[in-house]
């Protein structure tokens, strides 16, 4: 037995997981977004959290370079309530990763209007240019951005490159607020479909929860058309045994899983990346452990379980009221509880099970306030969902410890 071979399962949010399984399909549909010549798509990359969003993301990166793109991005999670100036910095700030090493003439510069104070006669294109730049020219920050996108493109569309990709996970963060009048998500949206009719092959690649692509079709109807829209579901049942057997698979590995083990592994996880790799880590250690006592492995299921529910879901759980549960739980005895369902349902099921059961506009009201909490979500068509993988069956379990 080799001792230091060590743990290869990595649960965690946006860690590259040690086999990345199945996701084939939407690996040849970025490849086909970025062959576009003129861009008409741009993508949506959608899912509940722990569905491997971030590292699909990640790895769609290498396949850009690869294919002569250049990538630029950011991760907004801390960007809740972003103003449009807010989005400008942002874009500025990630672009010039990307160009603070590209030489212009100052000569370009004059020739389209600008002053230049440099006495130099080269211009480099760092972020406190493009910043410089951004306020010299007029007009509202809609008109700014596409002024330097367009400048950025001029500066490098000779460096021979097929385009550049801007890639922003959790992306649902963006907001317009019509109370402060501050439209940054519009805007992100106007800018970049004005340069796509520009044929300035600029991308746009979003990644984040499921509310996103309502939120980018509220913002402007035109989204419907401007992005293909990749939905991320739980693993296949052959890409999940992958996923936990991969990784596994070299013979000085000392953990071995028999079918058996994968089969409850491949149960108790649905198929959700974050779960296979929450439980592949929990099984391979005591795996080690009890190998040392030289007792016989097996998955320890209801142990990994109970685990599961103090690390991932007792939080989230915590953020309910009293009231709340009760509705959850009722939710959670739907048959179609892992999919969506209409509030009308939710009535019926508790007028059926409850002493005192809930009103429509009860159940309406409080689905509101579950959203707000993160725990459920309306999709497009006024329907709702769990926004947490695997929720019901918690929920389930906590209302069996309670009887
Ligand atoms: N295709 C996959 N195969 C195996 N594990 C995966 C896969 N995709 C994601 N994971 C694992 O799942 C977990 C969640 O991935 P992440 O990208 O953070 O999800 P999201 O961004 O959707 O919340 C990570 O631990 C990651 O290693
Ligand atoms: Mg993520």
């Amino acid at each position: 037995m080799n001792e230091f071979f060590l743990n290869p399962f990595k649960p965690g949010a946006g860690h590259m997981p040690p086999h990345l399984a199945g996701r084939d399909i939407e690996k040849q549909e970025f490849l086909y977004l970025i062959s576009q010549k003129v861009i008409l798509n741009n993508m949506v990359l959608t899912g509940l959290r722990g569905v491997g969003k971030t590292v699909l993301l990640n790895t769609f990166k290498p396949l850009a370079i690869q294919n002569n793109w250049l990538w630029v991005g950011a991760d907004l999670s801390e960007s809740a309530s972003v103003s449009e100036g807010n989005l400008a910095l942002r874009l500025m700030t990630d672009l010039a990763v990307l160009t603070s090493n590209i030489i212009i003439q100052k000569d370009d510069i004059t020739k389209i209007g600008f002053h230049s104070e440099s006495n130099s006669v080269e211009i480099k294109l760092t972020f406190n240019y493009l910043v410089a730049l951004y306020k010299k020219t007029p007009g509202l920050v809609i008109d700014k951005l596409k002024f330097i996108l367009e400048f950025v493109w001029q500066s490098i569309k000779d460096l021979n490159i097929n385009g550049l990709i801007f890639a922003y996970d959790e992306a649902q963060n963006l907001s317009d607020q019509a109370l402060k009048e501050q439209y940054p998500l519009g805007i992100l949206l106007d800018v970049f479909q004005s340069l796509q009719k520009k044929d300035i092959p600029f991308m746009l690649v979003l990644t984040g929860l499921p509310t996103l692509f309502p939120k980018l079709v509220n913002s402007r109807t035109f989204s419907e058309r401007m992005f293909r829209v990749i939905i991320l579901k739980r693993l296949k049942e052959n890409d999940s045994r992958e996923a936990i057997l991969k990784p596994i698979e070299n013979k000085n590995c000392p953990v071995k899983l028999t079918d058996k083990s994968v089969d409850i592994i491949v149960k108790q996880s649905g198929g959700y990346p974050y779960f296979i790799q929450f439980i592949c880590r929990e099984t391979y250690d005591l795996f080690i452990s009890q190998l040392k006592v030289g007792k016989d492995p097996g998955v320890p299921i209801n142990e990994i379980t109970r685990k599961l529910d103090s690390d991932f879901f007792a939080g989230r759980w915590a953020r309910a009221t009293d009231r709340q549960r009760e509705l959850l739980l009722i939710i959670s005895q739907l048959p179609n509880s892992n999919e969506e369902f209409a509030v009308q349902e939710v009535v019926d099921l508790s007028k059926k099970n409850m002493e005192k059961p809930f009103s429509n506009s009860h159940v309406n009201q409080m689905l509101n306030s579950l959203t707000t909490a993160g725990l459920i979500y309306k999709n497009r068509y006024g329907k709702y969902a769990f926004a947490v993988p695997l929720l019901d069956q918690f929920i389930i379990r906590q209302g069996k410890n309670n009887e």
